[in-house]
């Protein structure tokens, strides 16, 4: 009796640890290394607000007009760059916190930042090491998304526009502290050619990756947002169809789990009631989203190890959901744009995504 009270014991450590998680049964929709990316993308987001608070102090303290434009120049890109991180990280569908060394590190560049301690040249070379930090995060989180999934890649898309101007503003303050280490080391002016040289550094940053520049945040209306989900979803059925592998399935469930459900939700309370009056099948919607809510309730309870019956349930679902996506955008979208000005449309996708990002806080901290 003993030994099996131990086996019993070793049963329910191993359902605690979260790489076991697989071989436990109802479904867990988190999974470690979507979570893992979800911190990162956090860490990238607090920087960026380093970023632009650092930028504003070296502006402040610069007295070189060509500097000081730079400097300027690279805040409107780190704000516009904060959008795009917010997209990005909606569009994720997994919400992280940042590191609490990330924190501390921030508190410690805030200090000297502020601080008298450094010369102009160590503070922006201080920003420099940030501005590579932030490059390097958005390359690992890219290089992530292609090892984890399609879905993952479809999401983090609109990062390269940020990665690009991240490594177009490194280029640029290497020129900016080759001439204050100058002047401050020897009290004289650098060589003349250098904003030259920067200029080439940018142009040719811009012929290898200009490709993976992406269109900006601020572009994207209602339509596109809404038409973005119903992609991302699509690729989890196909990465769904694509696997037998027990814990894939559950990955790649969990995500349509969550994606569906703010989706949905998003829709219920931005768009529907707006379209309402104009599209008398309005309704039909919001029952056909009901039944998709109980379908992803029952196959959460089922055991994705009986692949076979766990694949057939989602690919009901998969059915249900594409051709509801084919009366939004059929029906539905031509609606939207023919009933909404443009600037309505852009205003309608700004409250989807915030009203999306609050219920994925929300489901984030139901589980702490
Ligand atoms: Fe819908
Ligand atoms: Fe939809």
């Amino acid at each position: 009796m003993k030994q099996i009270n131990h086996c019993d014991k070793l049963k329910e450590l191993k359902f605690k640890h979260p790489l076991k998680r697989e071989q436990q049964m109802p479904v867990t929709l988190d999974d470690t290394k979507r979570l893992a990316i979800a911190q990162k993308l956090a860490d990238m987001k607090a920087i960026q607000n380093l970023i632009i608070s650092n930028e504003q102090k070296l502006i402040e303290a610069c007295t070189d007009q060509e500097i000081r434009k730079r400097l300027q120049d690279f805040i409107q890109d780190d704000q516009k760059n904060i959008g795009v991180l917010d997209t990005v990280m909606v569009q994720y569908g997994v919400k992280g916190e940042p590191k609490e060394t990330t924190q501390m590190m921030i508190e410690q560049v805030q200090k000297l930042m502020e601080g008298s301690e450094l010369t102009m040249y160590e503070k922006v070379a201080q920003h420099e090491l940030l501005k590579h930090k932030q490059t390097m995060a958005g390359l690992l989180i890219h290089k992530c998304a292609q090892v984890v999934g399609a879905d993952v890649m479809a999401a983090i898309g609109p990062l390269n526009a940020v990665n690009f101007d991240n490594r177009a503003h490194q280029e640029q303050l290497k020129g900016i502290l080759e001439i204050l280490g100058t002047r401050e080391l020897t009290g004289q002016e650098p060589d003349q050619s250098l904003w030259g040289r920067v200029q080439d550094a940018v142009a040719a940053l811009s012929g290898v990756v200009g490709s993976a520049v992406t269109r900006s945040d601020d572009e994207m209306d209602i339509r596109a947002l809404i038409r973005m989900d119903h992609t991302k979803v699509n690729t989890l059925f196909m990465e769904v169809q694509g696997t037998n592998d027990p814990q894939k399935l559950q990955e790649y469930f969990g995500q349509i789990y969550k994606d569906l459900s703010v989706h949905a939700a998003a829709e219920e309370q931005v768009v529907y009631p707006a379209i309402r009056s104009y599209y008398q099948d309005t309704q039909e919607l919001y029952s056909e989203q009901a039944e998709m809510k109980q379908m992803l309730e029952h196959i959460k309870s089922l055991n994705p190890s009986d692949i076979d019956n766990f694949k057939a349930n989602i690919e009901q679902l998969m059915r249900a959901v594409q051709s509801h996506v084919q009366q939004e955008e059929n029906e539905m979208f031509p609606k939207l744009r023919d009933n909404f000005s443009h600037e309505q449309q852009k205003q309608m996708a700004t409250e989807f995504k915030s009203v999306k990002s609050q219920l994925q806080d929300q489901m984030a901290a139901s589980k702490k």
